[in-house]
């Protein structure tokens, strides 16, 4: 195995690393906090010690197998972001570490919901958001995206709870309240994850399956009804899906993330439940993550790109296998958009806008912007555009197939490039400009600029309104979620209170159903202080805790002293329902104004 030296771990796999671990858990609702113990087997060649991750939790205690005399455990200075390393001294026979813990209030990676916060209010729920580096705070563990290790797990919960992990899960409770979990093929920290609720579990195909709460079942079922398609359209692409089964988890609201791929099991939001499955493009992400990620990891995290650009390109190739090119090409540009808009908002870092990072010392968080997503996802659209899809999708094949379940840095990645694409055609290495594109700020001269006939029409449809037609008369009937975020995209700067109202009494976008589209208009709802949609700005922000909807909310209220008095006051209630991620980006958001 190689290792790339990773900034954000205390681990030292090159000294002894860990290749699988037997967890033993009990989740306490009551205390709000689980128990554990895990058996980690390791390997080394006479290393002194074993390093591992942890943050926010109690080490209760450590026990070396073969046993020997107990060994005297040290933890280091606790860093305000990569917490504390845990030093094991370790004797030349050491095949296992015991290690005894518990999780704390400041277990950050947990959320502890009161059934309140459920579809079904009965219940309590419990899940974990690990990446980037919050496995670390739940599970002891060598938190680097660049080491592997396969697990089991023992997990006791209240009877009438159903636990889900990222493994091997059951499909219905027990009597007991206690399962079993396998992983069978090796995995990275970050991809550990855990959920307790109320759950029930429906097929859609023979190895896809959504899990949620009793309430929402069905409607789930409904929307995500294609994903055994999508998956089969990820294998035609680009080989086999090696996991085993693929299905989805639909968490509660406060979910800080629209999805994160855990391994066999996709956690989703449910702001993307919509009723005509027009947000599906995430599950086409988190699916196409198993590829692209999870068989082919970032080896730490200023790779991140290599993960999410990848998947951006794959997800969009998925859509268009389903849905046409029309489709896939609307996808593209609203992502265009966004990039368009962070380069904007970063134009002070400009080295925060390279697809290769530079996080040492920083939160890895701070990677977490369109850059990884969107431009990595222009520069694998590039590599296609110059290639041809036929010579690209094989390369890309062949990546996943001689990578699986290993990791790759950005520097290994050119290499991979100049040996199995341009070969020493100079010509073709200027084109591609790889080093433009990795290593320098913003996009590349004479990149195409991605472009959409169906958002054509939604921009002669602007033009009209703004020339005075009526918004019941525009030509919007076979308009799907995303022309209408196109159209409001397209809004111009100012906009009167009696437009607002107008376009509000034609599409109902305060009372819109579709998250999506409540959010867009939320936004121009405060820039333009259109009051009447502000009871369900408040309504949203007190039940949803996707962040990616949620900060630029509190973002534009900040913008004017009504509004940040607003968001005060809103925050205050809503606090205590968000995810420690999403809270810790609205403290800092507010500290600043
Ligand atoms: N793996 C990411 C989520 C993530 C990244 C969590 C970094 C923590 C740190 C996931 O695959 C993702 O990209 N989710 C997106 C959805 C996607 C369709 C762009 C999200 O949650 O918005
Ligand atoms: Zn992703």
């Amino acid at each position: 195995m190689n290792f790339t030296k990773d900034p954000h771990s205390h681990a030292c796999p090159i000294e002894a690393v860990i290749t699988h671990v037997d967890w033993l858990l009990t989740v306490d609702f009551e205390e709000k906090k689980i128990a554990g113990r895990g058996s980690y087997q390791i390997q080394h060649q006479n290393a002194s010690e074993i390093i591992l991750d942890v943050k926010g939790l109690v080490i209760e205690k450590v026990e070396l197998e073969p046993q020997s005399s107990t060994p005297v455990f040290w933890l280091s200075e606790p860093d305000s972001i990569l917490g504390q390393g845990l030093h094991i001294p370790l004797e030349a026979q050491t095949k296992r570490v015991h290690i005894s813990f518990s999780s704390t209030q400041d277990s950050a990676a947990l959320q502890w919901l009161s059934p309140e916060q459920t579809a079904g209010k009965t219940d309590p729920f419990l899940f974990t958001q690990s990446q980037a580096i919050l496995a670390r705070t739940w599970l002891p563990c060598q938190d680097s995206p660049g080491i592997r290790f396969t697990y089991t797990a023992k997990v006791t919960v209240p009877t009438h709870l159903l636990p889900l992990m990222s493994a091997q899960n059951p499909q219905e409770k027990n009597s007991s309240g206690t399962y079993h979990f396998i992983m069978e093929r090796p995995m990275p920290s970050y991809l550990l994850s855990l959920a307790v609720g109320d759950l029930q579990f429906k097929p859609l195909g023979e190895r896809c399956g959504v899990y949620a709460e009793p309430s929402i079942i069905e409607a789930a079922a409904q929307e995500f009804l294609d994903t055994e398609n999508m998956l089969e359209a990820a294998e035609t692409l680009y080989g086999p899906y090696l996991w085993g089964r693929y299905d989805l988890l639909v968490l509660p609201p406060s979910f800080p993330f629209g999805g994160m791929e855990n391994p066999m099991l996709t956690f989703a939001t449910p702001t993307i439940i919509t009723g005509d499955k027009s947000l599906t493009s995430l599950v086409a992400h988190e699916l196409a993550h198993s590829w692209s990620g999870n068989l082919v990891t970032n080896a730490t995290w200023n790779d991140f790109w290599l993960n999410e650009g990848f998947t951006v390109y794959f997800e969009r190739r998925i859509m268009e296998a389903l849905y046409g090119e029309d489709y896939a090409h609307m996808l593209h540009v609203l992502g265009y958009h966004d990039l368009l808009q962070t380069l904007e908002e970063l134009k002070h870092t400009p080295e925060d806008t390279h697809l290769k990072l530079q996080l040492e010392n920083r939160d890895p968080d701070e990677g977490l912007t369109e850059i990884a997503y969107e431009k990595g996802n222009l520069f694998l659209c590039h590599l296609e555009a110059l290639l041809g899809r036929v010579r690209f999708d094989a390369f890309v094949t062949q990546y996943f197939n001689t990578y699986q379940f290993k990791c790759i840095d950005t520097a290994s990645f050119v290499s991979i490039l100049e040996n199995e694409l341009i070969n020493g055609n100079s010509a073709l290495r200027d084109q591609i400009n790889y080093e433009a594109f990795i290593f320098q700020p913003g996009i590349p001269a004479g990149v195409a600029v991605p472009s959409s006939q169906r958002f054509h029409q939604v921009e002669t449809q602007v033009q009209l309104w703004q020339q005075g037609t009526a918004p019941a008369e525009l030509e919007t009937e076979a308009w799907s979620t995303h022309e209408i975020l196109y159209f409001l995209k397209k809004m111009p700067n100012t906009l009167s209170t009696a437009q607002l109202q107008e376009l509000d009494a034609a599409f109902g976008f305060t009372a819109s159903t579709n998250a999506e589209i409540q959010a867009a208009w939320l936004q121009l709802a405060i820039a333009h202080q259109y009051a009447p949609a502000f009871p369900a700005l408040q309504a949203f922000l007190l039940r949803v805790g996707r962040r990616k909807f949620v900060l630029p909310l509190y973002k534009a209220l900040l913008a004017t002293e009504a509004g940040t008095q607003m968001a005060r006051e809103i925050y205050q209630q809503a606090k205590p329902g968000y995810h420690a991620v999403t809270f810790s980006s609205v403290d800092a958001l507010l500290a600043k104004s």
